[in-house]
């Protein structure tokens, strides 16, 4: 019995190979490794010999991988002084104007600086790319966002590069993916509602779209520069070393992102970072049972309540005030400061907390809306739970997110400068607290999640077994890659069109002027005849 068992299982081992995967996570933001640090473990699970390479950027980031192999490159003394320098700034993302052209000056390069520094220190580290290299990966995972990592996988060679972003595309990354842009409709990173029909609001798509190309430009042309100091000038350039990618995943739910144009080569796996809902525990229920409707409240791990200007946190205070009959739960660093014990002690509704299982909160019957930043995980998340929610985003691609999230009906987006007004705020809980409409289209779209024809996961696993069997296909990269600007948008043809146009005309009117003159001059002959 047990020989028959062990020879069935060593024919069930047989079916499945097990390929050699190479994940770079750079350790720099949360929701980045939180994405990688996902797609890795799940690959382990599904019985392939997984590596994380991981350049630590911020030590304070955790990677998001628990089950894969893991190879550091420690933060380089650059990158550190850097980090440091931007922390001291804490950087207001409450006040900041995503579409202020003046930061722009400076920001990109600054912003880039960071990827160098600790790119300068994967590159100097020659052992790890010789051991990497003899590994021999089937795939190599990257994400278009660290650009070293693109640059880094020409050197490292493996047989299939899958590319990547850890939210929908934006900007350059639709050059770097090969997918068209759709700006007349599909809304940029910094964009929560557009009216198509508006032609300001078009104009002000293009203009947000630009600001990204702005601020993201300097990190690629640096990263390019420094793999041709090091290996020279035809070293290839990131998009090209993008083109020759098997495969692109994007964190990207079809079923709640607007409806753009892709490739059959991009691959969404929206939602691969959230995991399974747990019961919740004693103190959870206990909390949740206080009152018959609970809210939470969240901005996220990187734009810190801590820091919210004051007038923001007793604006929010007010609101909290106005719903006595209402549990609020609001993920706030640090509980026990001054703010939080006088907050909790006017507020018996209020429950402060550094920390909150939020997809487990979010997946009871008892929590009535989500009052959220619309980062990615929390959105994808409130989407898969099926709750409703207030949207008030905060920077990178949350008024996208937010703007996508109202679009499908599950709620307002609230300007974050509208967060000073306790009465915008408190109108727009009452709005989504007593209107069915947000409740009913959450539940119908998370029951759709539930049963889409092909689960997120089963999508990674598929397509990177399969990048990995056979090498990226010829077919499923786009020629536009090796177009000039004038041929992909026919410019030749435009331009050709017009000239012959103009010559038309000019001939026309020759030939016409002719004619005329002809007849004319045939009529004067005539009458001079017949007066003779
Ligand atoms: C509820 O919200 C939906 C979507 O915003 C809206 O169309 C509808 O008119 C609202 N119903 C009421 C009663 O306010």
């Amino acid at each position: 019995m047990r020989l028959i068992s062990l020879l069935l299982l060593s024919v069930l081992a047989s079916f499945s190979v097990s390929h050699k995967i190479l994940v770079y996570n750079s350790q720099y933001g949360h929701s980045h490794s939180n994405f990688l640090g996902n797609i890795a473990d799940i690959l382990v699970d599904a019985g392939h010999d997984v590596t994380s390479f991981i350049p630590v950027m911020d030590p304070e980031v955790k990677d998001g991988t628990s089950k894969s192999k893991k190879i550091f490159v420690p933060q380089s003394k650059e990158t550190k002084e850097f980090i440091v320098a931007m922390a001291e700034h804490k950087a207001d993302f409450f006040s900041m104007n995503n579409f202020d052209p003046i930061p722009m000056l400076f920001m990109p390069k600054a912003f880039a600086m960071q990827f160098v520094y600790q790119c300068k220190a994967v590159l100097e580290d020659t052992d790890v790319l010789k051991k990497l290299q003899a590994e021999k990966f089937d795939v190599m995972i990257v994400e278009n966002f660290d650009m070293c990592g693109l640059a880094y996988s020409h050197l490292v060679k493996p047989k299939s590069l899958i590319t990547s972003g850890a939210s929908s595309p934006f900007s350059y990354m639709f050059e770097e993916f090969g997918v068209p842009t759709a700006l007349s409709y599909n809304p940029s990173s910094y964009m929560s509602t557009m009216n198509v029909h508006s032609m300001f609001e078009r104009a002000k798509n293009i203009y947000a779209d630009f600001m990204m190309h702005v601020l993201f430009h300097p990190g690629r042309s640096m990263i390019e520069e420094l793999f041709r100091e090091k290996f020279g000038a035809e070293y290839p350039s990131l998009q090209e070393i993008s083109s020759h990618a098997a495969y692109t995943f994007v964190n990207s739910e079809p079923l709640i992102d607007f409806a753009a144009p892709t490739l059959n080569r991009v691959i969404p796996i929206g939602g691969i970072g959230a995991k399974a809902p747990k019961p919740l525990d004693k103190y959870w229920n206990e909390v949740l049972s206080r009152r018959s409707t609970n809210i939470l409240l969240s901005f996220g791990s990187v734009a810190k309540s801590l820091y919210l200007p004051e007038a923001i946190r007793q604006s929010i205070l007010t609101t909290v005030g106005s719903f006595p009959d209402v549990t609020f739960i609001w993920k706030y660093e640090e509980p026990e400061n001054e703010f939080g014990k006088a907050a909790t002690a006017a507020h018996p509704n209020l429950v402060l907390t550094s920390w909150m299982p939020q997809n487990d909160l979010l997946n009871d019957k008892r929590i009535s809306a989500f009052v959220t930043h619309g980062g990615m995980g929390s959105t994808q998340e409130t989407a898969l739970r099926g709750k409703p929610g207030i949207f008030i985003p905060i920077f990178g691609d949350q008024p996208r997110n937010a703007g996508m999230m109202q679009h499908n009906g599950f709620g307002k987006v609230v300007d974050k400068f509208d967060l000073q007004k306790p009465e915008v705020v408190i109108a727009a809980i009452k709005d989504v607290l007593s209107n069915d409409s947000y409740r009913k289209n959450a539940a119908r779209v998370s029951a759709m999640l539930a049963k889409k024809p092909f689960s997120s996961k089963e999508q990674l696993i598929k397509t990177v077994e399969f990048a990995a069997e056979y090498g990226p296909s010829r077919a499923l990269r786009p020629q536009s890659y090796d177009m000039t600007f004038i041929e992909y948008h026919n410019l030749d043809i435009v331009a050709a069109f017009i000239v012959l146009s103009i010559l038309k005309v000019f001939l026309l009117k020759k030939f016409l002027c002719c004619l005329y003159s002809k007849c004319c001059g045939a009529k004067k002959e005539e009458n001079k005849s017949k007066k003779e």
